[in-house]
C-alpha cells in the first residue's frame, strides 16, 4: 500500500509517496537521491545510516518512512552551515579520522547527537549515575556511547581523539 507523506531533509521539505513498508533510509536514499546517509547492513548493526530524526540519532534502516511522516532529518551533509563544516566536521577531517571513508557520514551525524545527550546529562552504560554538571567524556566514554558506529577500517584510534576535540 503506498502512502503520500512529506519529509524535511536537511532544511529542504519533500513530498514523496512510498509504499508503507520502505523504510527511511531506502526513501532518503532510493526515492529522493539522498545518499548521504549510507547503508551498510542495513538491520541496525552498523551504524552507517545514522540520522537527526527530529533531533535525535537514529538507524534510518530500522524505521519506516511513513511511521516518521512529517519529520525533521538531518543528515551529514545537512550538518554544514553554507561552506562552512560543522565543527565536528572539520576535527574528523584535522584529525584524519577516516580510512574508506564509507561509516563517516554517520559517525559524524552520531557524535554530534551523542554530545548533545551528554549536555543533556544522559547517562551512558558505563556511568548511569553521574549528573549532567559531572558528565566528563574521557576517550572510554566516547567510545562507549559512540558503540553504535561500526568502522572497519578500524579508525577509531583517530575517530574518538576527534570526538574528543569538539567534546572540550
Ligand atoms: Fe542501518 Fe547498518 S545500515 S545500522
Amino acid at each position: 500500500m503506498d502512502q503520500e507523506i512529506t519529509l524535511r531533509v536537511d532544511g529542504k521539505e519533500h513530498t514523496l509517496t512510498v509504499d508503507t513498508r520502505t523504510t527511511l533510509l531506502d526513501a532518503l536514499r532510493e526515492r529522493l537521491g539522498i545518499t548521504s546517509a549510507k547503508k551498510g547492513c542495513d538491520h541496525g548493526q552498523c551504524g552507517a545510516c545514522t540520522v537527526l530524526l527530529d533531533g535525535r540519532r537514529a538507524n534510518s534502516c530500522l524505521v519506516l518512512a511513513v511511521a516518521n511522516a512529517g519529520a525533521e532529518v538531518v543528515t551529514a551533509a545537512g550538518l554544514a552551515d553554507g561552506d562552512e563544516l560543522h565543527p565536528m566536521q572539520r576535527s574528523f577531517i584535522s584529525h584524519d579520522a577516516f580510512q574508506c571513508g564509507y561509516c563517516t557520514p554517520g559517525q559524524i551525524v552520531s557524535a554530534v547527537a551523542m554530545l548533545r545527550e551528554a549536555e543533556a546529562g544522559w547517562p551512558s552504560v558505563v556511568s548511569e549515575d553521574l549528573d549532567a554538571d559531572e558528565v566528563v567524556l574521557d576517550h572510554g566514554e566516547i567510545a562507549e556511547r559512540m558503540s553504535g558506529n561500526l568502522c572497519r577500517c578500524a579508525a577509531y584510534a583517530n575517530i574518538v581523539p576527534a570526538i574528543a576535540e569538539v567534546a572540550r
